[in-house]
């Protein structure tokens, strides 16, 4: 059985269209224009093109974008400053500060700097603890994209088996939280899990976020499974680079009901639910 090709590329686009239909009413009828603020601390090549592209697609959406870029040996003082006149300024709805940031800066302490309010990432720990215990929150855009993409897929979720694989702040445990939420009975399969193999092929949906290529073969997919790849990954085969998610692509793709390509799967859509996050942020910041 060959799978559906979950296409993010296109799904993307149209939360964009969203999006953008919404920026336009915001200022229409209220003449306010939603502002995203980036923050990218030093050079790392991967965060200044993702970077951009946030800028990018912020305008393109009709929204305002401040970025700030600052020196790789900026202090956590600095750092702090910015952050903090950023959530004073009523112009800037949501906050992002890249990660990673440079090795000696905490990443916790800044991130819990930005007003809860404002956090689009969803990664401060009010919000990590509202989607926790099921409250109104700000959910983090690659998770929120993979149960979007999900919930079109398939209606209801409810009283499917996944398993997330990496349990990382940003993708595993959110996703994880996303799915209980809508009433999957949920695993967090990890470097340490037993028999992971078996683990997955339980699963009616799989949620490969590693950032290890190709590391989930086909043979490891219950038939028909939907399988969420979160993985970008950069490798040299045949002479070229080439990007690969974190499941083998052909032999998944022959087991599996449906699956996100890498790249045009759950990339495109990170942006775009930053972007709705962001008129959220304003939405809820003007009553
Ligand atoms: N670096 C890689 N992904 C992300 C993300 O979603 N948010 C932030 N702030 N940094 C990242």
């Amino acid at each position: 059985m060959a799978a559906n090709i979950i296409d993010g590329k296109a799904f993307a686009a149209t939360v964009r269209e969203k999006v953008a239909g919404h920026v336009a009413r915001l200022k229409e009828e209220h003449d306010i224009t939603p502002g995203l603020a980036v923050v990218l601390v030093g050079e790392d090549p991967a965060s200044q093109v993702y970077v951009r592209s946030k800028g990018k697609q912020t305008v393109e959406a009709g929204m305002n974008s401040f970025e700030h870029k600052l020196d790789a040996d900026t202090s956590e003082a600095d750092l702090l400053a910015v952050v903090d006149q950023l959530n004073k300024d009523p112009a800037v709805h949501g906050i992002l500060v890249q990660l990673p940031l440079p090795g000696h800066l905490n990443e916790d302490l800044i991130i819990n700097s930005i007003a809860p309010e404002k956090d689009v990432d969803g990664f401060h720990i009010s919000n990590v603890g509202l989607l926790g215990t099921g409250q109104k929150s700000m959910v983090p855009c690659t998770p929120l994209g993979c149960l979007m993409m999900l919930r079109d897929y398939h209606g209801s979720l409810s009283g499917m088996d996944a398993v997330v694989i990496g349990r990382s702040n940003i993708v595993g445990k959110p996703m994880a939280q996303l799915l209980l939420g809508d009433s999957c009975t949920v695993t967090i399969a990890h470097s340490r899990t037993k028999d992971l193999p078996d683990v997955v092929r339980r699963a009616d949906i799989v949620v490969a976020a590693v950032g290890r290529p190709e590391m989930v073969p086909g043979d490891w997919i219950k038939e028909g499974a939907t399988v969420i790849d979160v993985g970008i990954n950069r490798i040299e085969r045949d002479g070229k680079n080439v990007l690969v998610g974190d499941v083998d692509f052909a032999s998944c793709a022959e087991r599996a009901g449906a699956i996100t390509p890498v790249p045009g799967g759950v990339g495109p859509m990170t942006i775009a639910c930053l972007l709705a996050n962001t008129v959220t942020a304003c939405c809820r910041a003007n009553g």
